[in-house]
């Protein structure tokens, strides 16, 4: 029997903290209407001290739990897409199993910065079609605040912290789930977006470094590509997409893949304004709020995509 990822909820979780563009300004030599006019960013989330990338994959992981009627003890996988995770090793993913309760199974990390939850994603399709696991937690979830040089106003304006996550099962006759997914990296724009640190080169963690214009550039190329790429794998019409659903990195990014699907900005979700870019978590953190705002519904046509450091791109189709 042909076997589909049928999302069964999603859940997310945004820490208590949340600091505006113009808290930012006192201690930053920027302000409000730059960052707005260039990003769409008012305002991002920022992690307590004690508060770590498990704990608020955690707490997104349980409430997409209970959004998809299941028990922790159900669930057979866990992907988390992080580059942020709690410690170099073991896998984050093991510790969030562990805090959930799950003892069978099994549960890995997925690192492909911000377009994480896009290969999370199509990762988990493939090994619940392969039939390896019956109940998947894919959970995108970052403290990517704790690797910003708040010295630095090209970056440390433009992250936030979250989490989001989603539950898939493996269904049989069904016409709903992933339709498809398509994933490219170009190991070329290395240096253009990456963390000046890591335990084999440096023995730290680092700090975020980016050339914010050439990044931007290829950003809407690629994406503009994988749009074409992920309608054709599923042999969808750009007219049958219902609603976008990016990666929060830049609203003027988005307006662009936007414009290149026709899509209205009424079809297009957006959160970045109050969470900037919270990387792997983006996207789980958007669809969680389309589903929960009753925005998107039950049987439409979902396209997620995103662009990130590596250079590492992607698109999903769900039907949800
Ligand atoms: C980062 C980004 C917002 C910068 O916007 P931009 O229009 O390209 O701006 P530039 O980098 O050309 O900088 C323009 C000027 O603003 C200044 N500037 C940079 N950051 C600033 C800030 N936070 N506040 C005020 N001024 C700032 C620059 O120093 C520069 O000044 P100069 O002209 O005197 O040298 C934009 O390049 C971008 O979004 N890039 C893609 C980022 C991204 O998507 N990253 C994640 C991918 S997952």
């Amino acid at each position: 029997m042909k076997l589909q990822s049928v999302l069964l909820g999603t859940g997310s979780y945004l820490p208590e903290r949340s600091v505006s563009n113009h808290e930012l300004s006192k201690s930053l030599d920027t302000n409000h209407d730059w960052i707005v006019e260039r990003t769409g960013i008012h305002s991002r989330h920022v992690a307590a001290d004690d508060e770590y990338t498990s704990d608020l994959a955690v707490k997104a992981a349980t409430r997409a739990l209970e959004a998809a009627n299941l028990k922790p003890s159900d669930i057979d996988m866990i992907i988390l897409a992080t580059s942020t995770p709690d410690n170099t090793f073991p896998a984050t993913a093991t510790r969030i199993q562990s805090k959930l309760g799950i003892t069978t199974g099994f549960a890995f990390d997925i690192a492909a910065v911000c377009s994480g939850f896009v290969f999370a994603l199509a990762t988990a399709d493939n090994y619940l079609k392969q039939g390896m696991a019956k109940n998947a937690l894919v959970i995108g979830a970052e403290t990517m605040t704790r690797i910003l040089d708040w010295e630095d106003r090209t970056t440390a304006v433009l992250f936030g912290d979250g989490a989001g996550a989603v539950v898939l099962q493996a269904q049989g006759n069904t016409d709903k789930g992933i339709l498809g997914n398509t994933l490219r990296t170009d190991g070329a724009g290395y240096d253009q977006l990456y963390v000046d640190g890591g335990a084999s080169s440096t023995q730290s963690t680092g700090v975020i470094k980016m050339n914010g214009r050439e990044v931007f550039k290829h950003a809407v190329t690629r994406l503009g590509e994988a749009v074409n790429d992920i309608l054709e794998i599923c042999n969808v019409e750009q007219s049958d997409i219902d609603w976008l659903v990016p990666h929060q990195a830049n609203k003027r990014i988005i307006d662009a893949t936007a414009k290149k699907l026709n899509l209205p900005d009424e079809r297009v979700i957006h959160t970045g304004h109050s969470q900037a870019n919270t990387s792997a978590a983006s996207i789980p953190l958007a669809l969680d709020y389309g589903i929960r705002e009753g925005k998107i519904k039950p049987g439409q046509l979902v396209l997620c995509e995103a662009f990130a450091g590596g250079y590492a791109w992607g698109a999903n189709i769900i039907r949800i």
